[in-house]
C-alpha cells in the first residue's frame, strides 16, 4: 500500500506541466527504484546486458535487462507517460481500456499510472514475449495489491497477440522502438494492433524519421544547439501513423513505401545523411531529436557523393532488422 501512495505521488509530480521535463530524472528514477524492489527480477545479470535478448522475425526483442535500463532515458519515460495520461483523460469514458505491448521487466508506462488514476478508471492489458519479463511483472502487481480486473499480462509475441472480444482497448501503447525505427519491431507491430483495433487511438501519435545532410565536424564536433544550424533539411523520409497505416492496408511484403530524398548538387567529401527522429507521443507531449535514446541522430549508411544532383529513393524494410534503406 505505501509503494502505491508512493508511486502515485511521483507520477502526481511528473504531470505536473509546470515542473520541466529536465527536473524530473529524480522522480523517474526513484520510481525504477520501487518497481524494482517489488519485482523479482536481476536487472544487472552476470552474463551481460544482452542476456535473454530474441530475435523474431519482425526484430529484435531487447533483453529483460535491457528493457529496464529504457526507464533511465527520463525524457523519452516522462514523455510516455504524460501523453498517455492526456490519451486516458481524452477518452471521455468511465473506464479507459488500454493494451501495453512490450511492456519489460517492470511496466513502467502502466503500473505507477495505474497507482495514480482512481481505481476502476483504467484497466490495462500488457504483453512481452519474454517469460522473465512477464514473471517480474506479476511480482511487482502482487505486491501492489493490483487486482486482476485492472491489470492482466500476457507472455506472448505481439505479432500473434488477439485481445479478448470482451475487452476491445480503447489505447495501444507500444514502446519496441529504436532511433530511425530500426532494428526493434515497432513499424510491424504497430500494423498489425491497428489492423485489429482501428478504432483505438495509438501511441505514439506519431513517429517521423528526417534525412539531413551533415559536415560530420559541425555535428560531432560542435555543442548540440549550434549543429541544428549546420544541419541541410533533405525532408521527412518516413512516418509511422494511423493515417500512414491504414494506407498500407493493401500492401504485402516484406517492404514499406518511404519518401525519397533529392541530395543536393553541391556535396562535400565528407558529408553523410543522418536519419533524425521525432516523436509526438500523444497530444503536444513531443520527444525531440536528440532528447532521447529513441531521437538521437543515426548516420544513414550511403555514398551521398555518388548520388549529388539525384534522388535517393528509399523504402522501409520489415525484416528481422527493421528500417529504411536505399532502393535499387
Ligand atoms: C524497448 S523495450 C521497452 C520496455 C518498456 N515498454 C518501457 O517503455 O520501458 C521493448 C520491450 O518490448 C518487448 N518486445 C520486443 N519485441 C516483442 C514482440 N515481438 N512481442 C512482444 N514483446 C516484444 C521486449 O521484450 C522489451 O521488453
Amino acid at each position: 500500500m505505501k509503494s502505491r501512495v508512493q508511486l502515485a505521488a511521483f507520477v502526481k509530480t511528473i504531470l505536473n506541466a509546470e515542473v520541466p521535463v529536465h527536473e524530473l530524472r529524480p522522480e523517474i528514477m526513484a520510481i525504477k527504484e520501487i518497481l524494482v524492489s517489488l519485482a523479482d527480477f536481476d536487472d544487472r545479470p552476470a552474463e551481460g546486458i544482452a542476456f535473454g535478448e530474441s530475435m523474431t522475425d519482425h526484430g529484435l526483442a531487447i533483453s529483460p535487462s535491457n528493457a529496464a535500463l529504457c526507464v533511465d532515458d527520463y525524457v523519452r519515460t516522462i514523455q510516455f507517460i504524460r501523453g498517455l495520461h492526456q490519451a486516458i483523460l481524452d477518452q471521455d469514458k468511465a473506464k479507459v481500456s488500454v493494451l501495453y505491448a512490450g511492456c519489460g521487466p517492470l511496466g513502467v508506462l502502466a503500473i505507477p499510472l495505474l497507482c495514480y488514476f482512481e481505481q476502476g478508471k483504467v484497466a490495462f492489458q500488457l504483453l512481452d514475449i519474454h517469460e522473465t519479463s512477464v514473471a517480474s511483472l506479476n511480482h511487482i502487481i502482487k505486491a501492489l495489491e493490483l487486482p486482476d480486473q485492472l491489470i492482466t499480462v500476457t507472455c506472448c509475441d505481439v505479432m500473434s497477440y488477439q485481445a479478448p472480444k470482451a475487452n476491445m482497448p480503447d489505447i495501444v501503447l507500444l514502446e519496441v522502438m529504436q532511433a530511425g525505427l530500426r532494428v526493434e519491431p515497432q513499424v510491424a507491430a504497430s500494423r498489425y494492433l491497428m489492423a485489429q483495433f482501428p478504432q483505438a487511438t495509438l501511441i505514439p501519435e506519431s513517429v517521423s524519421i528526417e534525412m539531413m545532410l551533415v559536415n560530420p565536424q559541425h555535428e560531432f564536433g560542435l555543442m548540440n544547439d549550434e549543429r541544428a544550424a549546420h544541419r541541410i533539411h533533405l525532408g521527412t523520409a518516413f512516418t509511422l501513423n494511423k493515417a500512414v497505416i491504414d494506407s498500407w492496408a493493401c500492401l504485402d511484403g516484406l517492404q514499406l513505401p518511404a519518401e525519397g530524398v533529392i541530395i543536393p548538387v553541391e556535396v562535400n567529401d565528407n558529408d553523410c545523411l543522418m536519419e533524425m527522429t521525432s516523436i509526438t507521443v500523444y497530444s503536444g507531449h513531443e520527444i525531440e531529436i536528440g532528447q532521447s535514446g529513441l531521437t538521437s541522430a543515426l548516420r544513414f549508411d550511403c555514398d551521398v557523393m555518388s548520388f549529388s544532383g539525384q534522388i535517393l529513393a528509399l523504402a522501409y524494410g520489415l525484416s528481422q532488422n527493421p528500417g529504411l534503406f536505399v532502393l535499387d
